[in-house]
């Protein structure tokens, strides 16, 4: 069994990142995407928010599975059996931070490979960070997030969140 892990924070998931767990998941056996917490950045949605909203998101791929976890990637892989971490590319000021993250889990785990899955075009300039902005001053994000998402923003935003 091939099985991979698209890890992020996904706060929130968007049109983005569906496209890359929808593409592992035609790569892998089975997919595992694991909402982990980047203690540098600002949350808007608590973990259990996150996936739900990413289990609605990834209800149509059958290998994919959603899970949190705490700690390191790499003790996540080892305990799932996970040889795999998938991550998407946007253009190369993403690269420098994922290189240097993929060195790392490969010093730390070095039967857990990285592979890097570049952006669609259409998605390379989106970020969860881009979108919470954009939709805390009500700017039209309709085209970037999956519809359940777009109603989540919505209510944060009425909630003055
Ligand atoms: O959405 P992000 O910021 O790309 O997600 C990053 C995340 C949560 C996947 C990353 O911070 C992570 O793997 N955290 C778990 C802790 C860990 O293993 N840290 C060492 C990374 S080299």
């Amino acid at each position: 069994m091939r099985r991979a892990v698209c890890p992020g924070s996904f706060d929130p998931v968007t049109n983005g990142h569906v496209d890359i767990i929808g593409r592992a998941s035609r790569l892998f056996d089975e997919v595992v995407v694991a909402t982990g917490t980047n203690p540098s950045k600002s949350r808007m949605f608590s973990p259990e928010e996150r996936l739900e909203m990413l289990r609605e998101a990834c209800a149509d791929l059958p290998n994919v599975r959603v899970q949190g976890f705490t700690g390191l990637l790499t003790t996540f892989c080892q305990e799932n059996d996970i040889h795999a971490v998938v991550k998407g590319l946007r253009a190369v000021s993403d690269f420098d931070y994922e290189l240097q993250m993929a060195q790392m889990n490969a010093s730390l785990a070095p039967e857990v490979e990285t592979v890097f899955v570049p952006t669609s075009p259409e998605f390379s300039f989106l970020a969860s960070s881009l979108v919470k902005e954009v939709a805390r001053f009500g700017g039209d994000v309709s085209g970037l997030v999956p519809p359940h998402v777009l109603a989540a923003l919505r209510a944060k935003r009425a909630e003055g969140a």
